[in-house]
């Protein structure tokens, strides 16, 4: 029976596809809609009418985020939340035209995400205002259009208000901008919504819920057809149905799909099915539209925490800020395929999306790239963390925030939980309890297949308001770790996730003597005994008073089976909360990877213990004072020993007892080699040497690209040093390199990872970190292939070259 129905179904599918040829109108156009805007800082309210003159507006490309071409200023009213960059408000506008015979059509404009209060004015007329800057939200402009002719959109962007976010928000249209254009009937805003009810390897379920929007002025009859196809593109089930559909109304329509042989997603393969949706008029195709398809299902259980597709997974994540350091809080997919990619060859299989919503990129890279995610909608309920931030808007806004996150977001298949709030003041305040209930009542009605979540602080139920209102599936917990061992007892029955750990503080490059853990000062906001060139010892050992250092953390956590896994704390640097520093540090220091994307040490003893690479890593450098004595550290795995050996002499055999995470000798520096030779069973799995640098001879460029497009949005990123004649990294260089970008492509920032470096990301030069810095060179749209050339002081200059296709 069913066997003759899909028989049936393909026979319509082959007709209809054949009859389309003929009479296909171009169904949903798609349209980046980032070019040729004007932008300029300060109020124009002016500007939203068309003969408004802007000849001394900048012409820009968005994302742009104008805080982060700012200078810094310790007086800066954003203080260390937006790392004492400008605010302020700021207006963009664009005239574009549309044809004629698009006036049958609806024209809607999605903004991805605007920092803060948007409001755009099309043609003059104002469609809206957006308070939250991190939610994504679209307009219908075809009433206001003039077809065939010029049009004028306008948005006010206000971020004055500070500080109004934790942590750096960035100013401005700072994520992508599209134009969408279908036919009046069309699948509606987030208009799919696709659940696996069942799913195994042999055969799984999908049920499709389509809402369909109908902007004409009649009823009408359409044939809804969903096909799903694999990864090839290959078709591997179908429905078709006949539809109604009543004038200016939007309804949702049901298709239950099978399919066989499932390849399932999970984060080492993550397989991703697509679903078309096709509405047809009279055979004619009118909208045709995508979503993302992950077969998978988890657990978590209170004893066992979390297993994905029935296997025991623990959730090894780290939190991400939105920032993407340099280029600030500009989206670009780029980026963030190269900060995940970081966090993916680490061994991390999860990401917390802290504290706010993300970019659509962000989320569509952790489905293809194979990430649990944490979705988390608020850090502000009603009680505010900072004077202007969001609990100003909550009354108003929450609801639907909240909705437009969960619709926007509930067909990935890496989002496994639901965060309604981080650290929310309400889990002290009784008023928690109403609050929590109704957010888990949206979040469930809206997706009842994932766990309603939230990270919390207290974990004395007494006092813990919204673990008291029973309304979450799945408790988060940040920091306390010592506590850990009691919370079975506590919270008998619950299931339980470091939300949130460690917050430990490093600056990548820089070694303070002798090794050993250190705290900060108990009192928060106290003089911090710390370096004057506001550096933290990079060797794991100096932690917040709240938190642990990461061995501390990870030790407590693989040992305790009913917690499902944690989220470090963060996995990069971010722009603000530069704490326990004052001015002029700007930027945290809890990163695993530095603000530039370069790795500190800890992130070896994460890649040692959470992906299944082989490591040996050694540090520090080996340009010391003769004499002096060095803490000399390894992170090593699939060995039972490391031998080290300076000069060739050995230092001693060592391997990590009980749950030692890392090995380390002291050692008596003496210039020259420094050796570690990794084994197990007596064998050499690993060597790694590091030479101590002589005089600078060169500089040293590496593209992480060889190919980049011409699509004005391409990225290479470049990791300068400058090395000795035998081709030894210098560690403690700290030359001004000069940059210079000529053919197809331009310098969009630079950074070396230092937290209290002051100058612009957008300047043409940088000074070496620890030996490091990068340049960062988009596309600018020519078919050229780009020179980058870096000099500095006496050194010859040295050029690479990238190729553009
Ligand atoms: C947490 C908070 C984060 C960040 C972190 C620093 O309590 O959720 O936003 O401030 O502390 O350790």
């Amino acid at each position: 029976m069913i066997k003759h129905k899909n028989i049936f179904q393909k026979v319509t599918i082959a007709l209809l596809f054949s009859i389309s040829i003929f009479a296909q109108k171009q169904a949903r156009i798609v349209e980046d809609f980032n070019k040729n805007w004007n932008f300029k800082l300060g109020d124009y309210p002016e500007a939203v009418n068309a003969n408004y003159n802007v000849s001394d507006w900048r012409i820009l490309q968005l994302p742009h985020d104008w805080s982060i071409e700012g200078t810094f200023d310790k007086d800066s009213k954003t203080k260390q939340a937006q790392g004492f960059l400008p605010a302020g408000k700021g207006w963009y506008r664009k005239v574009f035209t549309i044809p004629a015979s698009w006036k049958s059509k609806t024209i809607s404009i999605e903004f991805d995400g605007v920092f803060k209060n948007s409001e755009v004015f099309i043609n003059g007329k104002s469609l809206g205002i957006r308070p939250n800057g991190y939610i994504s939200f679209s307009y219908d402009l075809s009433p206001y259009l003039n077809y065939g002719q010029a049009n004028t959109i306008a948005v006010k962007v206000d971020n004055d208000a500070q500080p109004n976010s934790r942590w750096y928000t960035g100013s401005g249209i700072y994520r992508n901008v599209r134009l969408v254009t279908s036919e009046k009937l069309h699948v509606g805003k987030w208009g799919t919504f696709v659940t696996t009810p069942e799913v195994s390897t042999k055969q799984s379920k999908v049920h499709l819920e389509v809402t369909i929007d109908n902007d004409n002025d009649t009823a009408r009859e359409f044939t809804l057809v969903t096909s799903i196809l694999d990864a090839k593109n290959k078709e591997v089930a179908n429905k078709i149905s006949t539809e109604k559909i009543e004038a200016k109304t939007f309804e949702t329509k049901v298709h239950n799909l099978d399919v066989l042989e499932t390849q399932l997603w999970n984060t080492e393969n993550p397989y991703l099915y697509k679903v078309i949706t096709k509405i047809y008029e009279k055979s004619v195709l009118v909208d045709n539209y995508e979503t993302a398809l992950g077969f998978r299902f988890f657990n978590f259980d209170s004893e066992k925490g979390f297993s994905l597709n029935g296997k025991p997974t623990k959730i090894l994540g780290v939190c991400l800020h939105h920032d993407n350091g340099a280029l600030g809080s500009v989206e670009n997919i780029h980026a963030v395929r190269r900060k995940l990619t970081l966090m993916k060859e680490m061994g991390a299989n999860a990401i917390r999306m802290s504290h706010n919503p993300h970019s659509l990129e962000m989320m569509q890279l952790c489905d293809e790239m194979g990430f649990i995610v944490q979705d988390e909608a608020f850090d502000v309920w009603k009680k505010k963390k900072v004077t202007n931030d969001y609990h100003k808007d909550w009354d108003a806004w929450h609801k639907q925030d909240l909705v437009d996150f969960i619709k926007r977001d509930r067909n990935h298949p890496s989002v496994m939980m639901w965060s309604i709030g981080n650290e929310i003041r309400e889990q002290f305040d009784s008023t928690g309890i109403a609050i929590t209930r109704e957010l888990a009542k949206i979040v469930k009605s809206l997706d009842a297949t994932r766990p309603v979540t939230s990270a919390l602080t207290e974990n004395i139920i007494e006092k813990n308001f919204i673990y008291q209102s029973g309304a979450l599936d799945l408790l988060g917990f940040n920091y306390k770790h010592e506590d850990y061992k009691d919370f079975p007892e506590r919270f008998k029955g619950q299931k339980i996730l470091a939300s949130e750990s460690v917050s430990a503080l490093e600056t990548r490059g820089h070694y303070d003597f002798p090794d050993g853990i250190k705290a900060w000062p108990t009192k928060h906001g106290a003089a911090f005994d710390g370096n004057a060139d506001w550096t933290v010892s990079a060797y794991d050992q100096v932690k917040s008073y709240w938190g642990a250092t990461h061995e501390e953390n990870w030790k407590t956590i693989k040992k305790q089976d009913f917690m499902a896994g944690t989220f470090i704390w963060t996995g990069f640097d971010y722009i603000g909360e530069p704490d326990p520093y004052p001015y002029p540090a700007r930027s945290s220091y809890f990163g695993i990877v530095d603000l530039a994307g370069l790795p500190k040490d800890v992130y070896y003893m994460y890649q040692s213990e959470w992906s299944n690479k082989t490591v040996l890593h050694i540090f520090p450098h080996w340009n010391w004072k003769k004499d002096q004595e060095v803490d000399v550290w390894a992170y090593y795995n699939n060995a039972d020993e490391v031998e080290l050996f300076l000069n060739g002499k050995s230092l001693g055999i060592k391997s990590k007892q009980n749950d030692d995470l890392h090995i380390s000798w002291k050692v008596k520096f003496e210039p020259g080699m420094l050796k570690a030779i990794s084994r197990k069973n007596g064998k050499v799995v690993l060597e790694k040497e590091i030479h101590t640098a002589g005089e600078a001879s060169k500089i040293d460029l590496k593209a992480d690209k060889t190919i980049i497009k011409n699509d004005t949005y391409d990225l290479v990123y470049v990791t300068v040093s400058t090395v000795d004649i035998d081709g030894n990294l210098l560690p403690n260089a700290t030359d001004l390199i000069n940059f210079e970008v000529t053919g197809g492509g331009k310098l969009v920032g630079v950074d070396n990872g230092y937290q209290a470096n002051l100058d612009s990301f957008k300047a043409n030069s940088c000074k070496l970190f620890s030996g490091k810095c990068i340049a960062i060179i988009q596309s600018n749209g020519k078919k050229e292939n780009i020179q980058l050339k870096a000099s500095t002081g006496n050194l010859q200059a040295t050029i690479i070259e990238v190729k553009v296709k």
